[in-house]
């Protein structure tokens, strides 16, 4: 998958990959557009039902969301794609870059409606440091791929590439994204925010699989390439990981100063480690904080079905039919 010509026109079948088809399948089957979701209503709870530190919760998310989506783009776009030479992964890979920039139109779309400073919402991620410093996280692991040479070259070029895919499909996507949808959702169990809950729970179901693909991704390339997987190099990803939820406490302390809708930033913070130890099994790596799920009124909240995956994240190779690599 490392490996070829990098500008071969695509010839899809026989499939290589087949999980990576049934990945955009599914896709196909997510589409939405965000006027879908009416924000009347929001703007009526943001004028006479929220308070300050409700308003802040929310700018906080949006001040995270919407440049966050902007760089999972461009890492696609940049510094993933021109890395994988797979016909079905590179079609997965480009529906994966329409959804993003359809996420952060989705964002735009509520900054731009709901009545809050939007300059000051979209400079959080440069003037608030847990916003920064998430974003920060982020820069760094494009920053290294765009400056590395090609993968299938070296050991060391093979693990700074997985090193990328997994700080964004499984850190950004699984974990910084995540607490976030919790946050969000906890408007809605107080039937507040409804409009920008339902493109929560769009933007939720098309992160389900963006984090089922990442997993099965970096799973294949082990597979393709076991000599990867060194003591020192799990240490560093386990260790990446483990950092990732040091800036997310951060950042939720710093959005729920004080409890906000019944949730805190304590229960916010059990929530991470325990998707945190989620995405260490995933990857093979064993739990670390062996955490309880504070938050479970969450799996009640979400309608769809494929929602489930989210919080049982075990159950989504059989609801999409995707065979576990
Ligand atoms: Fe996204
Ligand atoms: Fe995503």
């Amino acid at each position: 998958m490392l490996s070829g010509d990098v500008i071969e026109p695509v010839r899809l079948f026989p499939l290589r990959y087949p999980w990576a088809y049934a990945h955009l399948q599914q896709a196909k089957r997510n589409s939405w557009f965000p006027e879908e979701a009416p924000l009347h209503d929001d703007v009526r709870d943001w004028q006479e039902r929220l308070g300050p530190e409700e308003k802040h919760a929310v700018e906080m998310l949006l001040g995270f969301f919407n440049p966050m989506e902007s760089l999972v783009t461009t890492n696609i776009v940049m510094a993933v794609y021109p890395r994988l030479t797979a016909p079905e992964v590179r079609l997965y890979l480009a529906r994966q870059a329409w959804e993003e920039a359809n996420h952060v139109m989705a964002f735009e779309y509520v900054i731009k409606t709901l009545p809050v400073d939007r300059e000051r919402v979209f400079n959080l991620h440069r003037d608030h440091p847990a916003i920064a410093a998430k974003e920060a996280f982020q820069r760094r692991l494009t920053e290294a791929l765009l400056q590395a040479g090609d993968p299938a070259d070296s050991v060391g070029e093979r693990q700074r590439f997985l090193f990328n895919l997994v700080g964004y499909f499984v850190v950004l996507e699984g974990i910084f994204f995540y607490s976030g949808f919790a946050l969000a959702l906890a408007f809605r169990r107080r039937n507040l925010l409804r409009g920008l809950c339902s493109l929560v729970d769009w933007v939720l179901r098309d992160e389900s699989l963006h984090l089922s693909f990442g997993i099965h991704l970096v799973l294949e390339l082990l597979g393709e390439h076991p000599e990867v997987m060194t003591a020192g190099f799990s240490r560093r990803v386990k260790s990446l990981i483990l950092e990732a939820v040091e800036l997310e406490e951060n950042y939720n302390r710093a959005v729920l100063p004080r409890p906000v809708l019944g949730l805190s930033a304590g229960e916010l913070n059990g929530y991470v480690r325990y998707i945190a130890d989620r995405r260490l099994e995933e990857l093979g790596l064993g739990a670390h904080f062996k955490a309880e799920n504070p938050l479970k009124w969450l799996a009640a909240e979400v309608d769809l079905p494929e929602l489930v995956n989210f919080f049982e994240a075990r159950n989504i190779n059989y609801e999409v039919g995707i065979p576990r690599t």
